[in-house]
This record gives C-alpha cells, structure tokens and sequence, in this order.
C-alpha cells in the first residue's frame, strides 16, 4: 500500500513527503537529484525519524521506473518529477517538453502495466496563460501559456484529462500551484534553488542572509495597488496537506477533478518585501528595475472549490511563511549543501 513520489526530495515533494509520513503513509521517493540533494533523505529522518525507501531513478528511465513498480507495492502515485525553470525552457524548450512529458507518459504506461489507478499531478497556475481576470478558477480558459515550461504544464493536463476519459477506473487529480514559499517550521528543509533564483522569495532570503547585495523588483508600473507584480502567495506546508487532501479524495470519487491551491489572496513584491522585514526584523535592500518579459499584473485564485469539494484550505499566512523562509535560510545559509 504505498505511494510513489516522484521528485519526492524536491522543494514541495519533501515537503509532502514529511507530511505523508507523518500521517503514517508507506512512502517510495523516486528522484534523480537533478534539482534536489542527497542530504533531503537525512532531513526528512531527522524530522520523522522515518526513512522512506528511495530510488535514484529518472522517471524518464522506463526500465529503472519498472522495477520500482516490480519490487514495491504501489497503490498511490504523486507526481512532482519535473524541470519547472520558467527562464531554462525557453532557453531549452526540447528538453523541457521530452523531460516533462516524457517522464509523465512513462509513468502513465507503468500504472496501466502494474494496475495502479490513483494520481495525483502536481500543475501549475501558469496554465492559465495571461490571465484577462482575477481570482482564477478552475473553470477558467487554459492556455496561452508564456513560456514552454507551462505548455509542458498544460499538455500533461490534457493527457491526464484523456487518460480519465479512456480509463473510467483512472482517478486523477491536477493540483495547479499558485506561488509557493515558506519551508517546514524546524528549518530543516525548504527550498534550495540551483544559481541565482529565478523566484522572488528564495532572492529576498539571499539578499537576507548577504549572498545577494539587493534585490531587483522587476517592475513598478503593473495596475496593482503599488504597482509591482500580485501573486498568491501559498505555504508549502499548507500546499503539501493539500496533497494529502488529494489523495482522500481520489478514494471517494472516481474520475478526474481539478483544484487550484492558493490562498485567494494577491500579496505585490513590495508587499512581500515589508512583510519579510517586519516579521523578521531585516532590511531587504531592493532597486526598482524594468519588468521581467512575461510577467502578468496580477495573479491569484479562487480556493474556494477545494475547500467545498476537499476541505482544504490554506491556514498559513504570509508572515508565516516570512518567517519560516527565514528560518531555513539563516540555518542553511548554503542551501542543503555544506
Ligand atoms: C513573483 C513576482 C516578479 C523575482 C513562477 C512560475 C510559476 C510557478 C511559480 C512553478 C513577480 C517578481 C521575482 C525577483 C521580482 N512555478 N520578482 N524580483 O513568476 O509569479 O511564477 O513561479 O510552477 O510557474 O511562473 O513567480 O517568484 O518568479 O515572481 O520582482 O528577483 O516577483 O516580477 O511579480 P512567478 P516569481
């Protein structure tokens, strides 16, 4: 009765992953440590005091994956596996499209092969493309995307949403990720991006700790209330449960559902900035400079069909999660590295 995760020692698949085993699930991390570190598995032992059987597998890598399915007994699948650098896919967008939706369809046809029904797939808000509104639902037109990170985001949405309609005994659920931020409260892990970040949480943590000299806020002139960028700021200890809500609901009804995780809330940078300083007591040094090429003004959801149809909702704020990023960071001013 396991659940395989794949990229499970990943930013929000650690995450998850110490949520899963906190609430006694059997858990196989399937993970090739392409964007995560061997040093996750000793964090997510020191704060569950479990070790999760782990496969240094690329979920690309048919052969490998299939014996992961031969030796373990998998009921559940949740699927992080994935390149998700907005600013590398469009610099690589072939590898982008073979990785993602090549990792995603080999995992498909191995759940077919050894009769596994439940996924659960981690997506993406940028599936939304360039929102015309906001807050966003699930109903909401799809595409449009900006980049070929979020077409690879889209196009595994449409082979699930086939794959629901081929296999009526398929259970599936797409989860589209507003922003995450935040990391576990015991700061033993959280989000280590590779080179200068391309988010703006893990940049103000940097700057924060002295790796970066100031934070640059990619454009004041959006038609916002400070005119710099609104998001949906979401905890990704709230966006791991979120998961675990997921699963519970894959057992009670069939088919295919889709739900946004956020908060509802829009938070702008400068809002992000201030809070970060006042909940931490840190002065952030940031210059207003030109807006990023494919940045929306605004963008945030509408939670409220998880919360009906899962009852889940994100309980932590912002400040926690200022918090909480700071934390890591000031313990781990390398990253999982030494
Ligand atoms: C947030 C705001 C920037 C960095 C991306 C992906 C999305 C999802 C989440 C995977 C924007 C501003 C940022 C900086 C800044 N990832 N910013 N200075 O672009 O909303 O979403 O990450 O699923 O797919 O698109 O997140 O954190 O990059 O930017 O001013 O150094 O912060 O302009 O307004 P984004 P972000």
């Amino acid at each position: 009765m396991a659940v395989l995760v794949t990229g499970g020692t990943g930013y929000i698949g650690s995450h998850t992953v110490v949520d899963l085993l906190e609430h006694n699930y059997d858990v196989v991390i399937v993970d090739n440590y392409v964007n995560s570190k061997p040093e996750v598995l000793n964090r997510i032992f020191k704060i569950t005091g479990k070790k999760p059987r782990f496969y240094e597998i690329d979920v690309c890598n048919e052969q490998g994956l299939r014996t992961v399915f031969e030796k373990e007994k998998i009921t559940d699948v949740i699927h992080f596996a994935g390149l998700k650098s907005v600013g590398e896919s469009t610099q690589k967008p072939g590898l982008y499209y073979s990785n993602n939706i090549g990792s995603s369809l080999t995992l498909l046809k191995l759940m077919h092969e050894f009769n596994v029904k439940n996924i659960v797939f981690s997506s993406s808000a940028t599936v939304y493309g360039v929102p015309d509104h906001v807050p966003l639902k699930e109903d909401d037109n799809i595409g449009g995307c900006t980049n070929p990170y979020g077409e690879t985001k889209l196009d595994i949405e449409y082979i699930l949403k086939y794959e629901a309609e081929q296999h009526k005994d398929m259970n599936i659920a797409i989860l589209r990720y507003f922003n995450p931020i935040g990391a576990h409260k015991s700061g033993l892990i959280g989000e280590d991006p590779q080179g200068i970040p391309n988010n703006l949480m893990p940049y103000i943590t940097q700057v924060a700790v002295g790796k970066r000299d100031h934070l640059n806020v990619f454009g004041s002139d959006y038609k916002t209330h400070d005119g710099t960028g609104v998001r949906d700021y979401i905890h990704v200890v709230d966006l791991a449960s979120g998961h675990l809500a997921a699963l519970r609901k894959l057992e009670e009804k069939p088919g295919l559902v889709i739900y946004n995780l956020g908060t509802g809330t829009g938070t702008s940078v400068l809002d992000l900035v201030n809070a970060f300083e006042k909940a931490n007591n840190i002065k952030v040094p940031y210059v207003i400079c030109d807006r990023r090429p494919g940045d929306v003004d605004e963008n945030y959801a509408d939670a409220t069909k998880a919360f009906k149809e899962m009852g889940w909702k994100a309980k932590l704020n912002i400040v926690d999660a200022c918090r909480d990023s700071w934390n890591w960071q000031k313990n781990n001013p390398k990253g999982y590295d030494k």
